[in-house]
């Protein structure tokens, strides 16, 4: 069985998928959920599901100290994969030269990257938006995509509204991606 960390900084529904899915306690286990938001409500679907949570506070004026503790958390958990679930922050160490690490990004790679993905679509006028998976690389959301799903924009969405209707895909695209890597015997190979 693959050992997943997961990264989260808010609700934490992608999360929740992991948790729930089937598969997890058969091809994966989370064996931590890593946020920089103590408060944030990841931490607590990670409480209610047993599974160990830490919170490392974001420090701007710490950055590098806090990449580096970052980095040193994760590992400690000897992860397999990392997915980063809804984390809102770039990850500037080499972590994801040392484990693979995935992401979540609620738009259609490569357009739209950064943290407000929905927003800049819809202000965008775009007829349609979606979900991507992709590696994480030294980039911002350029890494290699491994599954993109998009979603129609209907006129009268809010960022809200759209934003929903792509989380409710990038659920179960993501799911589908952890267990797709843990069941390869290399999950690099995902990356070449
Ligand atoms: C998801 O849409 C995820 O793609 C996005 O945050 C949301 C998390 O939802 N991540 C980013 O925008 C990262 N750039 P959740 O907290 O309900 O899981």
């Amino acid at each position: 069985m693959r050992k997943v960390v997961v990264l989260a900084s808010g609700n934490g529904s992608l999360l929740q998928a992991l948790i729930d899915a089937p598969e997890r306690g058969n091809q994966y286990e989370i064996v931590a959920v890593v946020s920089d938001k103590p408060k944030c409500f990841a931490i607590e679907r990670a409480r209610q599901a047993g599974i160990t949570e830490i919170a490392i506070s974001f420090q701007k004026s710490q950055d590098n100290q806090w990449q580096q503790h970052l980095k040193d958390t994760v590992l400690g958990f000897n992860p397999d994969l990392v997915v980063s679930a809804g984390f809102m922050r770039i990850i500037r160490s080499d972590l994801f030269e040392v484990v693979p690490t995935i992401n979540s990004h609620p738009s259609l790679l490569p357009n739209f990257p950064g943290a407000h993905a929905v927003a800049d679509a819809l202000a965008a006028g775009v007829e349609k938006t979606g979900a991507t998976v992709h590696f994480i690389d030294a980039g911002v959301d350029s890494g290699k995509i491994l599954a993109q799903q998009s979603v129609p924009v209907y006129p009268n969405d809010s960022v809200q509204s759209l934003h929903e209707r792509i989380k409710m895909v990038e659920r179960i695209q993501l799911t589908q991606v952890v267990v797709k890597l843990c069941l390869q015997e290399d999950i690099w190979a995902g990356l070449h």
